[in-house]
């Protein structure tokens, strides 16, 4: 296990070692495989999640049937929180993407932890805040930006959590299907198909399977404006 991205999720950053590794053994593993459901929209939530290895969607479905992603998240990452500071049902599905670890924390552990360490509690409001940010701005493109805007938006956004660089550019092996990706994006299969296949015509990226090579993030940055 990688004990150096979880202590800089969010729930740890703010503790010193003693504590964190206190948080650490209170919390228990999970590894799930590929396209495993961890928990559905409208479950009654008890734990919160911080991702160590893998990704993990999370998404909703509308009354008949057809899907939307609201994020991908990767390791470092938490999510399962709105649940205890709302009480309420789980507010989406979270499905694992690939092989995923994760560790698990209790609703009821978690209020003792705010009270003994109050600089836990900023760092959480802060990821909150910045999670309100990014869903305003995903809210606006759907709005303003046509679907191939939103395409390089959402392939840049993969890549600050899942790029790596390759030779020609930067790998995001996002792990999506293409069923997947046009989820996140929040339009047609064939629509997105395009943009991709267009931007690939340009030399902006190159396909792969469940993954995409940036050759050009420039010119995407630019479409995605
Ligand atoms: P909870 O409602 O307990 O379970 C589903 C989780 O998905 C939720 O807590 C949040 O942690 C997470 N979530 C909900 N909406 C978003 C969003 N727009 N972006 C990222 N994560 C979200």
């Amino acid at each position: 296990m990688d004990d150096d991205i979880v202590r800089r999720a969010p729930l740890f950053t703010a503790l010193d070692e003693e504590a964190a590794a206190t948080l650490r053994q209170s919390m228990t593993e999970v590894s799930l495989g590929r396209a495993e459901e961890l928990f559905a929209e409208g479950d009654q939530g008890d734990r919160l999640y911080v991702i160590v290895e893998g990704k993990v969607k999370l998404g909703r479905t509308s009354s008949d049937g057809r899907e939307n992603l609201l994020a991908v998240l990767g390791p470092g990452e938490m999510f399962g929180e709105l649940s205890l500071f709302d009480p309420g049902p789980r507010n989406a599905t979270a499905t694992s993407v690939g092989d995923t670890v994760l560790i698990g924390l209790g609703h009821e552990d978690l209020n003792p932890l705010l009270m003994a360490h109050p600089e836990v509690a900023q760092v959480l409001l802060q990821a909150l805040a910045r999670r309100l940010r990014r869903t305003n701005d995903s809210l606006a493109d759907l709005v303003f930006s046509d679907v191939p805007g939103r395409v390089a938006k959402a392939l840049l956004d993969l890549s600050t959590r899942f790029g790596r660089p390759a030779d020609d550019g930067v790998l995001v092996a996002h792990e999506l299907t293409q069923e997947e990706l046009a989820q996140l994006v929040g339009a047609s299969r064939e629509t997105v198909n395009k943009a991709l296949a267009d931007f690939a015509s340009r030399g902006w990226l190159r396909l792969e399977a469940r993954a995409v090579v940036l050759m050009d993030v420039e010119r995407l940055r630019r479409r995605a404006r």
